[in-house]
């Protein structure tokens, strides 16, 4: 019997703005369990939860595990290079062998678009996308909101500029599909090189001048130069990059108003954004690293609550 959410959570643009609003306030709750002394309530005690990891990743596996011991679920990690599928073992049998062993979700990140889906349609498991190739990171994408909703009061007609590297950013199209959907205006800026063709069908203006960006926007998210994904040269130069689209306090100081700072992480300081802006005083990077634990407590809570064992020891355990 799928939840409020469905079985799996694949993405945002599937999602409906209630949905999104769903997931927001239910993550700020659970923002408090991470300041107790003790972090944990039983929410998921006697749920198996694998984080499936086929590539490098801090943040988000890191903070998967976190959400899921603090609601008590037991976690197993299994990174790509340590396991059978360094042997030639496909993506279905990992998961399958792992349902064997009677587990209930699934947080998969792979470098293929479409993997986590191509997962959830084939295992009984609860499926998370922590970030498929270039789709979608949609826990992501949640923080982000949750960050900019907890500084802006509202998304509704706010204005969010994405700067840099869309064309390979899974993250640039959660926070289109998730800030369109809450009301909110949404540009990108960067080479066109690194625009997708079809951006503009996707509902957002696009600047090619940073400081045009910066002059329109209450918010800028710089994403990460993803130079692991650039075949060709898409840039002259890291050095010219930062000339002509770093993030830069010089640039900053000549907007109408203090923007708030974003990134996902992990930062090229000195390349998309210089250290004083990413470390100055608009910067709210490590809020949404804050967040994103709480945003993810809330999607495991949520799915789990389509399952009708887990959603018992959700009311018996609480938020
Ligand atoms: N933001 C993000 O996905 O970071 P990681 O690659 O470190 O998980």
């Amino acid at each position: 019997m799928p939840g409020a959410l469905g079985k799996d959570l694949l993405g945002l643009a599937s999602l409906s703005a209630e949905q999104l609003v769903l997931l927001l306030d239910t993550a700020v709750p659970f923002r408090e369990i991470s300041e107790r002394s003790i972090k944990k309530v039983p929410t998921l005690r006697g749920a198996t939860i694998v984080n499936l990891f086929f590539e490098a990743s801090t943040r988000t596996r890191i903070s998967f595990e976190f959400a899921e011991k603090r609601l008590s679920a037991d976690t197993v990690n299994v990174a790509a290079a340590a396991s059978s599928v360094a042997k030639g073992e496909t993506l279905v049998d990992t998961a399958r062998n792992l349902e064997a062993m009677r587990i209930d979700m699934v947080v998969i990140r792979h470098p293929a678009s479409g993997a986590a889906r191509f997962l959830a349609e084939r295992i009984e498991s609860n499926v998370i996308n922590a970030g498929d190739g270039t789709h979608e990171h949609p826990t992501q994408g949640l923080l982000d909101l949750l960050t900019l909703r907890d500084r802006l009061g509202t998304l509704r007609g706010r204005r969010v500029c994405i700067v840099g590297d869309v064309l390979h950013s899974r993250v640039a199209r959660s926070n289109i599909w998730g800030l369109t959907k809450l009301g909110a205006e949404v540009a990108v800026c960067g080479p066109r090189s690194l625009l997708p063709n079809a951006v503009g069908e996707m509902g957002v203006t696009v600047f090619d001048r940073i400081e045009a960006a910066i002059e329109w926007a209450d918010a800028l998210n710089v994403l990460r130069l993803q130079l692991e994904r650039m075949q060709a040269g898409y840039i002259p130069s890291l050095r010219e990059y930062n000339r002509v689209f770093g993030v830069t306090r010089a640039r900053l100081e000549r907007a109408p108003r203090d923007l708030l700072i974003l990134h996902p992480g992990p930062m090229n300081r000195g390349v998309e954004i210089d250290s004083d802006v990413a470390d100055g005083p608009h910067s709210v990077i490590l809020d949404q690293v804050t967040n994103g634990v709480a945003v993810r407590m809330a999607v495991l809570y949520l799915l789990a609550g389509g399952r009708p064992e887990l959603a018992e020891a959700a009311k018996t355990g609480g938020a």
